[in-house]
């Protein structure tokens, strides 16, 4: 399939001399939630902003549904929305007024019908005549949103969407863009939020100092990277390992109450059968058994580390 975005080679200096993107090459497919994953000053909103034509570009080339970002600007542009990092907006108007104006910058015809359809969407309607600085700043995120979805974009870039909002309004602002995927938009979302990459995203990419250093369907990500763990709850607590079990990568905890398995959970499941065999040679008896999987967390820490 053709990708909606394809971004080759990009690089990108700022003024100051500093580099933040380092020959960045990615594809966007059509329809799909990415997730664009990176701790403070990778490069997320650089890339964005290239994208979305705020930044000037270093080398390298952009297409957005075929067109060139420079080339072929306002055809690329149109097919855009984007929820800035950044809280700016008109603070003295309307809600709706607002947003509104957002869909005039594209030239658009105004469209009563699709404002209505857009701010009950993120239920901002009852909100529709108050002036902006009057609500409350998970509103004022979602006004963001609403002006960014006024011009019916088929690409929605979310440059850090539920920093600084509640867990609930997080939870609802997933659904909204889960609703917004199901009405086929395709969504890039950065986050540092790796409970957010792994609860929305279909493909995560993995971006540090202005490099993406992976990127991977998530499923395919937790089956490759994700380690398990497996805590065996015992029946009676044991002060070391025993010798037959050492052969495991086994640790003691909560006062030798637990005995704490880590495995890879694509490669050894072989290890799992042998070590409850062993359990029970040495005759061990077990109350209880739980198994976590490693969290995207846990999986980045790791890439990390092992780059540098
Ligand atoms: N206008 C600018 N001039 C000089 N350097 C800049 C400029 N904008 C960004 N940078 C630098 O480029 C790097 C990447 O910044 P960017 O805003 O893209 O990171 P980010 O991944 O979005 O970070 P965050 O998670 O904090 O939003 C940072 O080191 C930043 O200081
Ligand atoms: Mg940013």
């Amino acid at each position: 399939m053709v990708p909606i975005i394809s971004i080759k080679n990009l690089t990108k200096t700022y003024a100051s001399g500093f580099q933040a993107l380092k020959g960045v090459n990615l594809d966007i497919r059509q329809g799909e939630i990415f997730a664009l994953l990176g701790p403070n000053g990778a490069g997320k909103t650089t890339l964005i902003g290239i994208v979305c034509g705020i930044v000037r570009p270093g080398e390298g080339s952009i297409t957005v549904g075929g067109h060139d970002i420079i080339r072929d600007y306002r055809a690329a542009r149109s097919l855009i929305g984007l929820v800035p990092q950044e809280l700016f907006t008109s603070y003295f108007e309307t809600v709706s007024a607002n947003v509104a104006m957002s869909r005039g910058l594209f030239g658009l015809a105004p469209d009563p019908a699709r404002i209505e359809k857009v701010l009950k969407d993120l239920s901002l309607w009852d909100k529709k005549d108050s002036p902006v600085m009057t609500l409350s700043g998970g509103m004022k995120r979602r006004v963001l949103i609403a002006k960014a979805l006024a011009h019916e974009p088929k690409i929605l870039f979310l440059d850090e969407p539920t920093a600084g909002v509640d867990v609930e309004l997080r939870r609802d602002m997933w659904s909204q863009v889960r609703r917004l995927r199901d009405e086929g938009v395709t969504i890039i979302l950065t986050t540092h939020y790796i409970e957010e990459a792994e609860e929305m995203a279909d493909r995560i990419g993995i971006i540090s100092k202005g490099e993406i250093i992976l990127t991977e369907d998530k499923a395919e990500l937790m089956r490759k990277l994700g380690r398990k763990e497996m805590t065996l709850h015992l029946k009676d607590a044991l002060a070391t390992v025993p010798a037959p079990l050492a052969g495991h990568r086994l640790a003691l905890a909560n006062g030798g109450r637990e005995l704490v398995f880590t495995y890879d959970s694509a490669t050894e499941r072989d290890g799992i059968a042998a070590l409850f065999g062993d359990l029970a040679a040495a005759g061990i008896l077990l109350k209880d058994v739980h198994t976590r999987q490693s969290s995207l967390e846990e999986i980045f820490v790791g890439l990390l580390k092992e780059r540098s």
